[in-house]
């Protein structure tokens, strides 16, 4: 009896010290050494390449907007097929092929040819629901595997500005929408404060899918999905653009400065065939750790409503 309330209480607290170290999902029975599946990964492309080089697949079927009638593309746009049995085996997307190790079956290794597609398919996305629909479908980002919810966006679509963030939290990815825990909380704070809500911004993340226990997303989940973040910008069409934080900034300006020198600046966003003024200030979840610097956001956010009313009424 005291050994069996000894291993609940040691199971509780290990369960206690994953879940404040931001573990909330376990995704598989065994641990996984992802260098090893990675390399494995890879060495599965690079085969299937030359097979595909030398006439062994055909291209898939013309479906989905990633298809466009060309030959297999890194990234896939359909939830993969189970692995084919005989000659049919030969039939599959390389980059989707089932892999050993079960619920990684679906992983996919991006590339530059896996961006390259993800960008073409973005392009093919003529409104904001297209876009969407195309990134449910979108398989060449492995956060979607762990993730429970695509957070597309919030807020208003025609609003004259959009907010982006780097990635949902554990609250946005249970709701499928962004900024709606304890950093959105403040993030409506600062809104309010210059006479904005959601009904007068749009709000979207550079990575649409949470990665596991919030962790940052990789530079490859990034570029897989960065395509996705400038198509939605093209369709949205804001007049201002504002970067939280420095992971939104410097992924969508493609600079290496830290956001304490970006902050506060009014920049030019390139977006298409127009130019959307921009502005980076802290994350919201930077200034709930660091309440100090809440007063170089206030700046940052009177210079956004400054811009906003040289722009006229919103
Ligand atoms: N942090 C982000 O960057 N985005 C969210 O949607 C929530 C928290």
């Amino acid at each position: 009896m005291q050994t069996s309330d000894n291993a609940r209480r040691e199971l509780e607290s290990l369960i206690e010290f994953y879940t404040e170290s931001g573990v909330d999902c376990f995704i598989g029975e065994e641990a996984v050494d992802s260098f090893v599946l990675s390399e494995e990964l890879l060495r599965q492309q690079q085969a299937m390449r030359s097979a595909a080089q030398s006439g062994a697949f055909s291209p898939p079927s013309s479906k989905g907007p990633a298809d466009l009638g060309r030959p297999v593309a890194s990234a896939s746009f359909e939830r993969p097929q189970p692995l084919a049995q005989g000659a049919g085996a030969q039939r599959q997307n390389p980059l989707t092929a089932p892999v050993a190790g079960g619920s990684f079956a679906d992983a996919v290794m991006p590339d530059k040819e896996a961006v390259a597609s993800a960008r073409e398919a973005a392009r093919e996305a003529k409104s904001l629901d297209e876009l969407k629909d195309c990134l449910l479908r979108f398989n060449g980002c492995n956060l979607r595997l762990t993730a429970k919810n695509l957070v597309f966006a919030d807020g208003n679509p025609n609003a004259r500005v959009m907010l982006i963030g780097e990635a949902p939290g554990r609250d946005e990815d249970l709701q499928g929408k962004p900024f709606v825990g304890r950093s959105g909380q403040l993030l409506d704070k600062m809104l309010g404060a210059i006479g904005l809500d959601r009904s007068s911004v749009y709000i979207a993340n550079v990575v649409p899918w949470r990665p596991p226990g919030n962790r940052t997303p990789t530079p490859q989940e990034t570029e897989i999905c960065k395509p996705f973040i400038r198509r939605q910008i093209e369709l949205a069409q804001p007049d201002v653009l504002v970067f939280l934080g420095a992971a939104s900034a410097k992924s969508l300006l493609d600079v290496q400065d830290g956001i304490r020198r970006l902050r506060g600046r009014w920049m030019t966003f390139e977006a298409g065939e127009r130019s959307i003024e921009c502005l980076a200030t802290y994350h919201p979840a930077y200034l709930l750790r660091n309440p100090i610097e809440k007063r170089l956001s206030w700046r940052d956010f009177l210079s956004l409503r400054q811009k906003i009313s040289t722009l006229g009424q919103i």
